[in-house]
């Protein structure tokens, strides 16, 4: 009998290692390379996890030191500015990301970002690589010159004396959103404000800004993070930013599912009722559903569990969009590529498509924010840390919605180019919201 047989080899193999615990080493170290050298999606984000070094808290306090430095000699500027150095009213908690990833600190935010009260509030900025704060800065101001007065030598300009014209601050503005989201200003609107903030016009009356101010805006402009929560703020798709000084801003606390951010979620024994999450899974949907038919459709780059966080309000909200893009620039990035596969086309969670003819990646993105969210967020268990959201669903609608998910997750298309796409209808989005409204009227009825 062949099963007898299976329990046979598998019996000698087992006593085998137990014998010599010599070959189980070599065999774990065997899997353990095999593993580590794959560079299959799942194993790398699982492993991308295991390696990583979390952040320091002194580190993180001195570069807070840094920025109010350079606010005291006047060399940069913001609204959080004053609380943040001198009125002492943003207290230091701890840091919350991983040594590569960029800066966030946690804070309590007391009297500054909602009147009378004290709340929780990240500080965020991108990581430099090693470059210091000020060398930061005068490399945005120098840039800056660049563009607008190519002429003008940037070692020999007084920051606060040189100043740049707001009209051309606001070209080039205009220009760089256009260039990213296809975004036209309306006439009656004041970009500078959009950016900056409503302080603007009075930290800024008249025709001209002083380079200090100038690059520290830049600066903020370069940081994707900041500028498309600013350019999209009023969709409320992304945590509020309240205020920046330099180049670090200070935005909305929207702290992910702590359980689903661990390495193994559904292990951990803080794993959320299926209430909580067929619930966090339909504002999800909802979430990607605005993010679809916003005027310009943002593409989300980088999706995983802990990407979804909540305001006090319990809104959800997208809270690292450092690869969030629209269409022209995920375009422009897209069709930059070179390839000999389709592979070559991925950017992250977007996947492309290679035209071997020209060995160049099509523009156009071959997956859509759902499919990734069913295959990332909502799939699971496997390898990958986080994901798993809709595991185990409660047997009225179990097979159905299972059944679904990997559908969304999976199904292929082909176009009449031969191009292959990934790409869940809204109708696939409204089907897995109906499921689970059904799942819990379920679980309402049954209790
Ligand atoms: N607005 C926020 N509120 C609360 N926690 C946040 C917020 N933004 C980020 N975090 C925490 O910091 C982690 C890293 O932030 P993220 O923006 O993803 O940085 P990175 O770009 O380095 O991945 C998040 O997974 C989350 O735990
Ligand atoms: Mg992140």
């Amino acid at each position: 009998m062949p099963g007898a047989r299976l329990k046979h080899i598998m019996f000698n193999w087992r006593s085998e290692l137990t014998k010599r615990p010599k070959v189980l080493i070599v065999l774990l170290i065997i899997i353990g390379v095999i593993l580590w050298c794959s560079s299959h999606e799942k194993v790398l984000s699982l492993r991308e996890r295991l390696i990583a070094v979390p952040c320091e808290n002194t580190e993180s306090k001195s570069l807070i030191e840094d920025v109010c430095k350079l606010y005291e000699r006047r060399e940069t500027m913001g609204e959080l500015c004053e609380p943040l150095c001198r009125k002492q009213n943003i207290h230091f908690s701890q840091c919350l990301n991983y040594k590569r990833g960029k800066h966030v600190i946690s804070v309590q935010c007391q009297g500054h970002c909602v009147e009378k009260k004290t709340v929780p509030a990240v500080l965020k900025m991108a990581r430099l690589n090693g470059a210091h704060l000020t060398k930061h800065l005068q490399e945005a101001g120098r840039e800056l010159m660049i563009k607008i007065s190519p002429k003008v030598d940037p070692n020999t300009l007084d920051l606060h004396e040189y100043s740049i014209t707001s009209e051309s601050l606001s070209v080039l503005t205009s220009n760089y959103l256009n260039d990213e989201y296809g975004y036209f200003a309306r006439e009656d609107q004041d970009l500078l404000s959009m950016v900056w903030g409503e302080d603007y016009a009075e930290m800024f009356r008249g025709p001209h800004t002083n380079l200090a101010f100038a690059r520290t805006y830049w600066a903020l402009l370069k940081q994707n993070e900041f500028r498309i929560s600013r350019v999209f703020g009023e969709w409320e798709v992304f945590p509020k930013i309240y205020s920046f000084c330099g180049p670090m801003y200070l935005a909305q606390h929207s702290p992910p599912f702590k359980s689903l951010d661990a390495l193994f979620p559904f292990l951990s024994s803080e794993f959320p009722s299926w209430k909580s999450r067929a619930q966090l899974a339909i504002q999800i949907l909802e979430l990607v559903q605005r993010m679809d038919t916003m005027e310009h459709p943002l593409h989300l780059c980088d999706t995983k569990s802990p990407h979804f966080g909540f305001t006090p309000q319990g809104q959800v909200r997208f809270i690292d969009s450092d690869t969030v893009f629209a269409d022209e620039a995920l375009s422009r990035i897209m069709s930059s590529q070179v390839c000999g596969s389709d592979e070559d086309c991925m950017f992250y969670d977007c996947e492309g498509s290679c035209n071997v003819q020209t060995g160049k990646c099509v523009e156009m993105r071959t997956n859509n924010n759902l499919q990734v969210v069913c295959a990332k967020v909502f799939r699971g268990p496997t390898l990958a840390a986080y994901g798993g959201l809709l595991t185990s669903p409660p047997k009225a609608v179990a097979a159905k919605l299972t059944a679904l998910v990997a559908e969304c997750a999976t199904e292929t298309t082909k176009d009449i180019s031969g191009i292959q796409s990934r790409k869940p209808s809204q109708d696939t989005l409204l089907r897995l919201q109906r499921y689970l409204l059904e799942s819990l009227n379920e679980n309402r009825t049954k209790h």
